[in-house]
């Protein structure tokens, strides 16, 4: 089996299983270096300089746009907007979408199983314009079934908001199903792929999808870099976000026209190091191919599934169905807290996240305040897996003296 660790200097200078990668990835090499080299050798404001130095910085920085477009076959590069992160993105629709499309009653349908980044603009679209945020609840197989998709999404749904995947459960959403379906009625779609894109193709045009956003720093690219992608039509007739610099076009002292697309929505200086971070990420990616890390996680992710179900202390979160299972395992030791299970696993030298992972309403949903939460990357090994096993009997141990039988 293939182990691409060498590529990742911190899981060389470190002796730990990272299982946190769906928090944020390790970074490999190429990417470090990319951005080594864009401050050692191009570093300037891109847009807003003559010189050739302003001029090299705005072609990388351009030239990613055009990359990233390719990469998940967006028709027109312009559909691609830079932003923070997935959830400035997220924030960018509601205020431009949302806030300025939606009226009394009507309807915005999203997940039980969204990232609160997905749900909280939501609340405050549907508390500002008198519309309703209506959700769609997981089976006891903690997946949506179509019955759900096709109550919940009617003539009076104006915006769906679907996560690809599900940053606790691990559940892959049938979004083509979803995005088909809500069109019928009407509606719109965004996706959140910030916990897809790292592992699986993603293709806007063969989705259909309006909008869908992601994270860098989820896929091998720094922290604090984002996309929006959408349908140039749409986002053509929405108002831009965030005001200042470069996403105009002429400033009078009452009034602005707006730059077209893209830079409508890029206002100020923006993240250049982390586009080119990012530009750097989807040539590594693309270099190992998704069947290649489909195949690394689906091994170490099934080996994951079959080691942690041997464990009788253990409740596990996830669909029994494993092709509708990407690379998240959440689990709990019954009768201890997850952080306290985190901390020995970390003794170990295992990372996991433990808590809510900003999905309150599905814990609530679930019954449980939190959970410990195992994420893969194509960098794991099986070898992970077993010292996440050694550390959970570990935790077992020392707690069950204190775990109370009646629960
Ligand atoms: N959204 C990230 C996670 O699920 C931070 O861990």
């Amino acid at each position: 089996m293939d182990n691409f660790k060498k590529d990742f200097p911190i899981l060389e200078n470190r002796n730990i299983s990272y299982l946190d990668s769906g928090a944020t990835t390790q970074k490999p090499i190429q990417v470090i270096e990319a951005i080594k080299n864009y401050y050692e050798r191009y570093n300037a404001n891109p847009h807003r300089g003559a010189y050739s130095l302003s001029i090299e910085a705005t072609e990388e920085y351009e030239n990613t746009r055009t990359k990233i477009a390719k990469f998940i076959n967006a028709k027109n590069r312009e559909e691609i907007i830079f932003s923070k992160n997935a959830t400035e993105s997220l924030n960018l629709l509601a205020y431009s979408y949302g806030m300025e499309n939606l009226k009394k009653d009507d309807e915005i349908v999203i997940s039980i199983m969204e990232h609160h980044s997905n749900l909280v603009p939501w609340q405050k679209v549907a508390k500002t314009t008198g519309s309703k945020l209506n959700y769609m609840y997981i089976n006891e197989e903690f997946e949506l079934s179509d019955e759900e998709i096709e109550t919940k999404i009617t003539d009076k749904t104006k915006i769906v908001g679907i996560t690809h995947v599900s940053n606790v459960l691990g559940t892959i959403n049938n979004v083509k199903k979803i995005i088909d379906y809500a069109h019928k009625k009407g509606a719109i779609v965004i996706i959140d792929a910030s916990q897809s894109i790292p592992h699986m193709k993603i293709d806007v045009q063969e989705l259909n999808t309006d909008f869908l956003v992601f994270s860098g720093h989820k896929m091998l690219a720094p922290l604090g870099i984002g996309v929006l992608y959408g349908k140039r039509e749409l986002l053509n007739k929405m108002n831009p976000f965030i005001m200042g610099g470069d996403m105009i076009e002429y400033v009078y002292e009452q009034d602005t026209t707006f730059a077209p697309l893209p830079n409508k929505f890029e206002a100020g200086t923006q993240n250049v190091e982390g586009v080119i971070g990012l530009g750097a990420a989807i040539d590594y990616i693309e270099n190992i191919g998704y069947d290649k890390i489909h195949e690394i996680e689906k091994e170490v992710v099934d080996y994951a599934r079959e080691e942690l179900s041997k464990l009788d202390f253990l409740t596990l979160y996830m669909t029994p169905n494993k092709n509708n299972h990407s690379s998240v395992i959440s689990f709990n030791i019954n009768g201890v807290h997850p952080h306290d299970v985190a901390s020995i696993l970390d003794s170990e030298g295992v990372c996991v996240r433990s808590g809510n992972h900003c999905a309150q309403p599905l814990m609530r949903f679930l019954g449980i305040d939190s959970t410990c939460r195992a994420s893969f990357y194509f960098y794991n090994t099986k070898e992970d897996v077993d010292n996440l096993v050694k550390g959970l009997n570990k935790s077992y141990n020392m707690f069950k003296k204190y775990i109370t039988k009646e629960k």
